[in-house]
Order: C-alpha cells, then structure tokens, then sequence
C-alpha cells in the first residue's frame, strides 16, 4: 500500500515516514521544504533502510499535484503540510489561509479525481479553544485565538463536508496535543529556527548555549505550581497512532476525530526539572510574563483513540526530555560556556 505524506520532511511528517516502512507501507514525500531540510529525505531513507520517492512540490501547485497523482497508485494521504507558527500567523495571516486552506483543497480535489478515498489530517488541541473544561473530549464546541488555528478548525469543516459529499471519501482528524521528542537514532527531530516559541524547542536551544536562559511564561496560572500545564506526547508515540488511524479507515464511514495525547497534565516547571534531570543540565530560569491567549492547562481525553483504534502512549516524559536533547547534541554545535 503507497501512503503519501505531505509535509513528509517536517518535524512530525519525517517520523509518520519511517514508522509506515518500519510497518511495510510504501510512501512518497510532497514537501516544498519552506521548513524542513532535502537531507531529511536521506536520513530517513538511512534510518529505515528502504527507499522512497519524494517531490519537491508545493500543494497549491496544480499542475505538480496532477503529476504525482498521475504517476503513483496512491491508496491513502496523511496531511501534515502547514504552517504551524501562531505569533507569525497573528503578524501575517492571508499567507496562512492561503498554505493551509488552500494547499488543503488543491489536495482534496486531485485526491477526488484520482479515485483516492482515505486521508488522516494533522490537526492541533489548539481548537479546543480558551473557554472548554479539561480534559477536552472531540464533541466539545471549538473555537481559536488565532489564524493558525482557525486553519485547523476551517480544514476540519472541509473535511466533514466533503467526506459527507463523496460517500466513498472517508477521514481521520488526528488533534494533536504537544509533540515533543525525537527519534531514538537521533537523526531526525524538530528543526532549531530562530527563537522558538514553543517551549521544548526553547529549552534544547538554552541547553545549547544559544540562549542565555529559560523563560517562564507566567507563574500565576491556576493549577498546582503556578505554571502553565500542557499534555506532552513523544512524536513516536504520536506516529504510531496515524498507522491505527489509516487502518481504522477501512471500517468507517464520513469523518472520525481522534485526540491524540497521554491524558496527563504537566507543568512547565515540571518539564524544566524533568530535563535538568534526566539530561544532568542545570539551566537558568527567567520568570516572564504570560503569553497572550495562554490558557491555565490543556490535556485530553484520549479514551475514544484508545477504545477505537486500540492506542495509547507507551513514552515518558523523561523518554520526551532525553530524546528531544539527544537530537540537538547531536546534530547541532553546543556551546560549553
Ligand atoms: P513542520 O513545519 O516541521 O512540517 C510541515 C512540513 O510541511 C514542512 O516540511 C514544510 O516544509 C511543509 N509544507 C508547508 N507548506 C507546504 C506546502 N504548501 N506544500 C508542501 N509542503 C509544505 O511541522 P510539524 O511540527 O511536523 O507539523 C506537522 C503538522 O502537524 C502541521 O499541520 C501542524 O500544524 C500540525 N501540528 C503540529 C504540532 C506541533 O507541535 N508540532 C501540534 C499540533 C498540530
Ligand atoms: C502552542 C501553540 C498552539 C499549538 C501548540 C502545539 C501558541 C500560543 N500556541 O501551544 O497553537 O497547537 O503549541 O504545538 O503558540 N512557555 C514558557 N516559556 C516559553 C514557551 C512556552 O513558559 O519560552 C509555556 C507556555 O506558557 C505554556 C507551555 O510553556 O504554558 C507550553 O507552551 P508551548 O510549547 O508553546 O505550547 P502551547 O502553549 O500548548
């Protein structure tokens, strides 16, 4: 069976990839490498010991998009082609509904004409919004702050009402909690960019030496230490429930939610120590105001992913904070002053 994956080179993509071959799937890569690497290709092809064909393509583009569909028996697609940064999509947000919504339906329409029926998509808890009660269950009402998660929440839409269109067509939204981590090899992983966001990016680049400390984001947030509490998942745990989605495919019919996360809460404090712990770095913490939109805490409720698809994580967060730092060591200059 050939799986495409758009956004294949990416952070979360690039694992999807070798957890398919690693299971038997053959698959092609669609990336227009605006934040992903051509080596990533390579290493994933070393890592997996296999090859595959990749494209360098952007999805908005329709002619390139007739010529992969043409020239492969494609039999599913995991989406996982965005943009992905908030303040950037706040600063500048036609560039996001453009990528987003429409590399989706560039997407939507070749996987139509091409008699292809099965799509998994890489949604975000960012649709949860600010007003719902933890743990978030995939019926609550969404809504978002933000451009980036108002393409998640227009592109689930879509799907529904395509899938309720074409009756053959059937998806997998996959709402992502926090992703972190990295293959165990150490070869691949999330691409240090500029000054991150997100905070395990922002914790690896400090380790690093590239930045002087941490910085927490408000300490006066409603739960046990203060800090802001997010449900970090290992991007290994993660790529194993888009293979039971895909499989979960056959049997469904219109459009299935799934979240996918541990369940459990931590804080940021509690991400920092685990770190330092696990990693012997101690690093310096700077207390910062909260970010705007920030909410108290998110975490999901993952019983209908582990009762319908029969998954669930296996990983810790100490796995989380060794393997995220195992990456940057290794492929990045770490700087001992
Ligand atoms: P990423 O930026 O590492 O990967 C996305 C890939 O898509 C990149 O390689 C990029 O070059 C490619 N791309 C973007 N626009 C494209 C286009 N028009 N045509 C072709 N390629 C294009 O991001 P990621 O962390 O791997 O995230 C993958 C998906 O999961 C995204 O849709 C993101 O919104 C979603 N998601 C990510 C997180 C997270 O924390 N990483 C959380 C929730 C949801
Ligand atoms: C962010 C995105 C969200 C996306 C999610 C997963 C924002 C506003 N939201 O959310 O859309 O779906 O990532 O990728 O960017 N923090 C610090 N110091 C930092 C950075 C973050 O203390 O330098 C805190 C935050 O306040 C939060 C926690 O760490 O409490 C996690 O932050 P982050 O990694 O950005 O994830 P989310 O806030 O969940």
């Amino acid at each position: 069976m050939k799986i495409l994956i758009t956004g294949g080179a990416g952070y979360i993509g690039s694992h999807i990839g070798i957890e398919l071959l690693n299971n038997g799937y053959d698959i092609i890569i669609i990336d227009n490498y605006c934040n992903s690497d051509r080596n990533v290709i390579r290493i994933m092809q070393q890592i997996a010991g296999k090859s595959f064909l990749s494209y360098d393509c952007d999805l908005r583009d329709k002619h390139q998009m007739e010529m992969v569909f043409r020239e492969n028996a494609i039999s599913a697609v995991i989406h996982c082609a965005g943009l992905k940064c908030v303040p950037e999509s706040i600063a500048n947000p036609i560039p996001y509904y453009q990528n987003n919504i429409g590399g989706t339906l560039n997407l939507l329409e070749c996987m139509k004409r091409y008699g292809v029926y099965k799509i998994v998509f890489s949604s975000s808890a960012t649709v949860y919004g600010l007003n719902n009660p933890v743990p978030y269950k995939e019926e609550m009402l969404l809504s978002a702050t933000n451009p980036y998660g108002w393409t998640k929440i227009m592109i689930e839409q879509i799907l529904k009402d395509f899938t309720t269109a074409e009756k053959d067509m059937k998806a997998a939204i996959l709402r992502y909690f926090n992703p972190i981590g990295a293959h165990p090899s150490g070869l691949i992983g999330e691409k240090p960019e500029g000054i991150p966001n997100n905070l395990m990016p922002y914790l690896c680049q400090a380790a690093a030496g590239k930045l002087p400390s941490i910085k927490i984001c408000g300490t006066d947030y409603r739960t046990a230490d203060g800090t802001g509490v997010r449900d970090y998942i290992h991007v290994c745990d993660l790529v194993k429930g888009h293979v039971k989605a895909l499989e979960k495919l056959d049997f469904l019919t219109g459009t299935e939610i799934y979240n996918l996360g541990t369940g459990k809460g931590s804080s940021v404090l509690k991400l920092i120590t685990t770190f330092e712990t696990v990693n012997g770095i101690k690093l310096k913490r700077e207390i910062s105001k909260r970010r705007p939109g920030d909410i108290d805490e998110s975490y999901a409720d993952v019983s209908k992913a582990d009762k319908e698809l029969g998954w669930k994580t296996e990983l810790s967060l100490e796995d989380m904070c060794r393997d995220s730092w195992n990456y940057i060591k290794k492929n990045y200059a770490v700087s001992t002053e």
